[in-house]
């Protein structure tokens, strides 16, 4: 498969699908390498890595913090990290986060790349060039948007994953199709026992069209003023599901797609059979099972959502499968669509 190449004003970065073992020679030319991951992903597929000086980091938001980081900055003093120096990121979205933060900083910006190793941080954490950690429970208020010279992307670490991490991944890669490719839609509705057996082909074809749906939107609009709001479909009523029912990111994405398509018909903008569509395809890969909700606390979570500008949210909608757009939303259409949904 060729590469994808994002070319952006933060940086170029190339993204290859394969056997990472291979691929990542490509990226290394005798220099320094710092590999940073946890101790699951280091236990389970060491054997991947690069030769490279390994630093483990706990797993999980608590690392996301000031303290961590200082951690980190120090063992690259030890280890004479420079500038000529690259530091690989071999997790998921959060070792992507921390990862991509200590690289962007560390001597004002040192070489980075990425071996995700979840379907979601495959199509989604690991490319667009954010990074961030955590100050007082607010999430990614620190960071900023550097793209990595690399990402690689290896089926083969998606195996070890629990079940229910490839469907939260999946959410994410049918709102990618939603907003952006049609025939990608097309073929997820069709392949969707391959894609829950991880069928390499299959996967490998449904991360790079969902990738390519993403880099052509951060290419246009890098640090999200108008055209990457788009990658938020699903996430304004998800948010707030996931903030009042402390269901996990991909379930209460999933809820949101459904239920921000309604206002997509809603407006005429949208057949009710594509929506239909969206909750089938969600359904068939094992989510929006049992949906009950408190409509009164996801309302007061969606009139916090920091995206929000008096009685107005900017948000995307669907103009069909495949092709969507920015609008502005007022919250009581907003708190209609959740009236339904509940
Ligand atoms: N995860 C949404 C974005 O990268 O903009």
């Amino acid at each position: 498969m060729e590469p994808l190449i994002l070319n952006a004003k933060t940086g170029r970065c190339e993204v290859t699908i394969g056997a990472s073992s291979e691929l990542i020679g490509r990226y290394i030319k005798g220099q320094k390498v710092v590999v940073i991951t946890d101790s699951t992903i280091r236990k389970y597929h060491e054997d991947k890595f690069p030769k490279a000086e390994i630093i483990e980091i706990t797993a999980g938001e608590s690392s996301k913090t000031f303290d961590s980081i200082r951690i980190l900055y120090e063992k690259f003093l030890e280890l004479e990290v420079d500038r000529s120096s690259l530091i690989i990121g071999i997790g998921g979205g959060i070792i992507c986060d921390i990862a991509g933060f200590v690289a962007t900083t560390y001597m004002r910006g040192i070489h980075l790349g990425f071996i995700p190793t979840t379907l979601l941080a495959q199509v989604d954490a690991s490319i667009g060039g954010k990074n961030g950690i955590n100050l007082k429970g607010y999430k990614n208020l620190i960071g900023t948007v550097r793209q990595p010279e690399f990402v690689i992307c290896d089926v083969d670490f998606l195996k070890t994953l629990p079940k229910e991490e490839i469907t939260y991944g999946l959410a994410e890669v049918i709102k990618q199709a939603a907003i952006g490719d049609a025939n990608l839609f097309d073929f997820i509705e069709s392949h969707v026992d391959e894609i829950l057996s991880l069928d390499k082909k299959i996967m490998e074809r449904l991360i790079h069209d969902s990738m390519a749906v993403k880099l052509s939107i951060v290419e246009l609009d890098e640090k999200e003023t108008g055209e990457r709001m788009k990658l938020n479909f699903g996430h304004t009523i998800g948010h707030a599901i996931e903030k009042t029912l402390g269901k996990p990111h991909g379930e209460a994405v999933a809820i949101g797609i459904v239920a921000e398509s309604k206002i997509s018909i809603a407006k005429g903008l949208m057949k009710k059979e594509d929506s239909e569509r969206l909750q089938k395809v969600l359904e068939s890969i094992g989510l929006l099972v049992d949906v009950q909700m408190n409509k009164e606390k996801i309302i007061d979570a969606i009139r916090k959502d920091k995206k929000r500008r008096g009685q107005i949210i900017k948000m995307p909608v669907l103009e069909g499968i495949g092709k969507s757009r920015i609008v502005e939303i007022g919250l009581k259409e907003l708190e209609g669509a959740v009236n339904d949904l509940c």
